[in-house]
């Protein structure tokens, strides 16, 4: 079955209402309980693991968007489903307009995604691999090849053969050869995991630097957030299998409130928060500890600011320092899937 190409053409990847639920592996332990089993089934009482809930987001053509969820929120999971490499339940996933379940070939001609630990021919070099790419795509020259080497950092491992390879090599080979296809919308499951600090650095730089050129739609997943607040123009965030937030990074880290870091002379932190927290101003203030000194932490509108500091100066409150904090995207992070407290503790 054909189906049409969406009508949304603006959308490079549209996940809709996804369901996935796994069942137990298959191990001895499930073989003796069978019998049981199959009367779950009859009887409807049997249930699977549902990964999966009603999960759904796009990503609009030419955007960076990275993928995050804490472990086992279901992202690799969601990646495969929408690669069509593992079965739904239920629900639509299109690519560049097309359902990746009936039109296969056109949903993943222009697609190049690294999901699991790539495989290659481990008794060629790097280099080799990448020539067996080129001959599948007519318009690939020896400079093509060498260029993409180079970009991903490879070129001077191209003649070693992949058996010889780190994970964080074959990573990089892979990304190499979905470069070499000049693929449009580019899907990478955690690109950095097993890869040094250098590497991760060298990702993050190639990873912007196809942001940059404008030419492809990229898809990440990474625990790595300040990487992915580097790079990424949106983010999707999942938890236990659904989306909680998706939106631009600078519009989920620009909030209308600020928070700001009060220290005061000798003896006056605990009359200072008292004061502050009486003005009907103040959203928020406790008092927080970094290494053995107090702090007060003041949650506070951008242009109460100065007012605050005017008044506790007029109370003869000595300031030491105000400083505002960078709400970075590992706060975000951590507030919207749900560790509110670990959030505030690293703020
Ligand atoms: N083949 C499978 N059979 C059974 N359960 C599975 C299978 N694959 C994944 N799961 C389960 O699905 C859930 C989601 O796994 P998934 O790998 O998608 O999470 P993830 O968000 O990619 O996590 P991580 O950040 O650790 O990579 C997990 O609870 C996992 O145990
Ligand atoms: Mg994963």
């Amino acid at each position: 079955m054909s189906v049409k190409k969406a009508l949304d053409n603006n959308m490079a990847i549209d996940a809709r209402n996804l369901y996935k639920s796994f069942g137990e592996p298959f191990t001895f332990k499930r073989l003796l309980k069978l019998p049981w089993e199959i009367f779950l089934r009859l009887t409807g009482g049997y249930n699977k693991k549902s990964v999966l809930k009603d999960l759904s987001f796009k990503v609009e053509t030419g955007s960076v968007v990275g993928f995050l969820g804490p472990n086992g929120a279901g992202k690799s999971t969601s990646l495969k489903v929408m690669l069509n490499l593992i079965r739904k339940d239920s629900g639509q996933a299109l690519i560049a307009g097309f359902d990746t379940e009936y039109d296969y070939d056109a949903a993943l001609k222009t697609t190049g995604a690294l999901v699991e630990l790539p495989v290659f021919y481990e008794f060629m070099t790097g280099l080799e691999n990448l020539v067996i790419t080129s001959k599948i795509y007519k318009h690939i020259t020896p400079l093509d090849i060498d260029e993409s080497l180079k970009k991903v950092g490879l070129y001077e491992h191209r003649h070693k053969k992949v058996s010889q390879y780190s994970t964080g090599m074959r990573q990089k080979l892979y990304v190499a050869k979905i470069l070499l296809a000049k693929c449009s919308i580019i899907i990478l499951d955690e690109p950095t995991s097993g890869m040094d600090p250098k590497g991760q650095a060298e990702m993050r730089e190639l990873i912007k630097s196809l942001a940059m050129e404008k030419k492809s739609t990229i898809l990440v997943s990474s625990h790595l957030l300040y990487e992915i607040e580097q790079v990424c123009d949106f983010v999707v965030i999942i938890k236990e299998g659904s989306v909680v937030t998706y939106g631009r990074v600078a519009d989920l880290l620009g909030s209308e409130h600020e928070i700001y870091e009060l220290e005061t002379g000798p003896g006056q932190i605990d009359g200072c928060l008292e004061y502050i927290r009486k003005k009907e101003y103040i959203i928020q203030a406790d008092i927080k500890t970094r290494a053995n000194t107090n702090f007060i932490e003041i949650k506070i509108k951008r242009d109460d600011a100065s007012r605050a500091v005017k008044e506790l100066v007029g109370q003869n409150y000595d300031i030491y320092n105000f400083v505002k904090t960078r709400r970075s995207l590992e706060n975000y992070f951590l507030e919207v899937t749900g560790d509110g407290a670990a959030a505030a503790e690293k703020i």
